[in-house]
């Protein structure tokens, strides 16, 4: 009897206590949540798919490599940026930091300080621009390491800071075409990104004017970026909602926005150019299984709801803020970062949960859907074409997925070996080559002895999100940006062709071959470029650690191990110390 009745009380209570963290005024977030809708997916031609071509992805780096996320390419070399704010140069049998933009860290509990490499980008001339997600978007030689800030995201944009810096493409005439996921919280708050009011923005940076302009508003987590081979739109997808948009920059209806595609059949991320006018889009979750409900779309009918847990979690978070600004320590930090990150509801996402690569052509027909059923395509956040190679990036593992583009799309694999070119891919590939690539590349990595290290490392310190997949993706909410909300006053920005970024023409061969024999004193050289950009002290001293750390373990290194490749060791040594 009296426990019925405690019971019935604290369930009273309980109540009470909610209804007051979403109906009191003052309490963060203040916003008026919005319904808004999204398109049930559509049907496909079966024809297209889904098709299991991603069958056995190989698994390079297995443990070394935390998180890729996304892709970017010059001269034959892949890049990618990680956890622990590396971007990193993807050799066959190696792995070469190039630059951080962050400060040292100690596990991606601190995210926010390491820095988030997310959207990277060459132009034309080979200066690498990489945006993170902490830091904003800087213009990189990758030769050098040098970097400078090119947008400072601590400086609002049309009245409102950018929180998610995120995915970027570049014109010819040197605009870059930019997301900004959110602007309501940061990366390791995705929990409440995902329930806000979609406020996602499409940028364009204008090379000559060095502006920034919103070219659409209220996206429901504006993620990839893409341009058309020629120029006369731009795509850009929207992660929560199921879709992408379209912004045109020539025609009839140039400065106008509007649905290239929706209803998809998952959560769409990263979106890259297909080299042949086309686009690959990455579906980091599929959303149209009945069985494996996506748990953020199926709130977004219901604002209050959204509302009161959106104020849950910052309540939560509350008291260990708090503390840790009285008293920074690493066990508030990682409380904070799982409750705010996708970790916080790890628990809700299900290992059977599939990715999907999509084949869409450049009037927003899907051409081919690929997947696996062996559990290979799981979490791919990008799917990029390098080498004979369609790579994955995933935000969620420690490793770097490919598969040749021979299995994946044989007719891109034929007419690679024909043709030149995509946009992002000048020097291409040589299909017969890569096989034997390959086999060395896991020979390689399955003998090295940095592996080990580098996965206890990642599994210590890096909770990492098993099952990520279904967490991720999802739902925002707001009101629903219509396409008539466009701005329209987009003056072209061209003109700045002239303008272009000048340094780097670009890492010659040989300045990269010479680079990455010698990582070690790369490293070194690095460190008074980023005392100087940063002018912080306690980056100074963190990079001075890291060169006394290198340097021990060079040493170390040189006694201990002949038969390795050395290279290997001293570069996976490296961003461990960051990480
Ligand atoms: C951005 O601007 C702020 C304030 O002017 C400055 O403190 C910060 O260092 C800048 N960030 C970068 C990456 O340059
Ligand atoms: C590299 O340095 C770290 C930190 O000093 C150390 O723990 C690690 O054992 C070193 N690795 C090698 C191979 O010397």
């Amino acid at each position: 009897m009296s426990y019925l009745k405690s019971v019935g009380t604290a369930v009273i209570y309980i109540g009470l206590i909610l209804a007051v963290i979403t109906f009191i005024p003052g309490l963060p977030p203040e916003a008026e949540f919005v319904e808004y809708n999204i398109t049930p997916p559509r049907q496909f031609d079966p024809k297209v798919g889904p098709k299991n071509r991603l069958n056995g992805i190989q698994k390079l780096f297995d443990g070394a490599i935390n998180a890729p996320e996304s892709f970017g390419s010059y001269d034959g070399q892949l890049y990618t940026g990680v956890h622990g704010g590396y971007v990193l140069r993807i050799e066959e049998d190696d792995i070469v930091p190039i630059v951080k933009f962050g400060k040292k860290c100690d596990g991606i509990w601190q995210e926010q300080k390491c820095g988030r490499p997310l959207g990277l980008k060459f132009d034309e001339k080979g200066n690498l621009y990489v945006v993170d997600a902490y830091y904003g978007i800087f213009k990189v030689n990758v030769a050098t390491g040098e970097y400078t800030n090119i947008v400072n995201v601590t400086k609002p944009i049309d009245g409102k800071v950018s929180r998610i810096p995120n995915s970027i493409d570049i014109a010819k005439n040197g605009d870059m075409y930019w997301t900004d996921s959110s602007t309501d919280f940061a990366l390791n708050d995705l929990v409440m990104t995902f329930l806000m009011n979609p406020s996602g923005r499409l940028i364009r940076y204008n090379a000559a004017k060095k502006e920034n302009e919103v070219l659409i508003r209220n996206l429901a987590f504006a993620n990839g970026v893409v341009l058309s081979d020629d120029e006369s739109f731009v795509i850009v997808t929207e992660t929560v909602r199921n879709r992408i948009m379209k912004y045109n920059l020539k025609g009839p209806k140039a400065g106008q926005h509007e649905i290239f595609i929706d209803g998809l059949p998952g959560a769409p991320d990263n979106i890259h150019s297909d080299g042949h006018g086309g686009f690959l889009l990455s579906l980091i979750v599929t959303t149209n299984n009945p069985e494996l409900p996506q748990i953020y779309q199926s709130l977004i009918p219901h604002p209050y709801l959204r509302k009161m847990l959106v104020r849950l979690f910052v309540t939560m978070e509350l008291p260990f803020k708090l503390l840790n600004d009285v008293y920074p320590n690493p066990y508030t930090e990682r409380i904070l970062h799982a409750i705010g990150s996708h970790q916080g509801i790890e628990f809700l996402s299900d290992p059977k949960q599939k990715s999907l690569v999509l084949r869409i052509d450049a009037s927003g027909n899907i051409i081919e859907i690929l997947t696996s059923d062996d559990g290979s395509a799981h979490d791919i956040s990008s799917a990029y074409i390098h080498n004979g190679f369609l790579w994955f990036g995933t935000p969620f593992k420690n490793y770097l997925g490919r598969v040749p583009l021979k299995q994946a799309f044989p007719d891109l694999a034929d007419s690679a070996k024909q043709s030149s070119h995509t946009r992002s891919e000048k020097h291409s590939s040589n299909v017969a080559a890569s096989g034997a690539k390959t086999e060395r590349v896991k020979r390689d990595t399955g003998s090295t002895t940095v592996k080990p290290i580098e996965s206890n490392r990642a599994s210590q310190t890096t909770p990492k999100p098993t099952a990520a997949p279904t967490t991720t993706p999802k739902p925002k909410t707001t009101a629903a940006p219509k396409s008539s909300s466009v701005p329209k006053t987009d003056k072209p920005t061209a003109t700045a062709s002239n303008v272009k970024p000048s340094e780097t023409k670009s890492s010659t061969n040989a300045e990269v071959k010479k680079d990455n024999a010698k990582p070690v004193d790369d490293a070194k050289s690095n460190s008074p470029k980023f005392e100087k950009s940063n002018k912080k002290e306690d980056t100074a001293k963190t990079q001075s650690e890291k060169k006394v750390k290198v340097e021990q373990n060079a040493s170390a290194k040189q006694t201990e191990q002949k038969s390795q490749s050395e290279k290997v060791k001293r570069e996976t040594n490296r961003p461990k110390d960051d990480l």
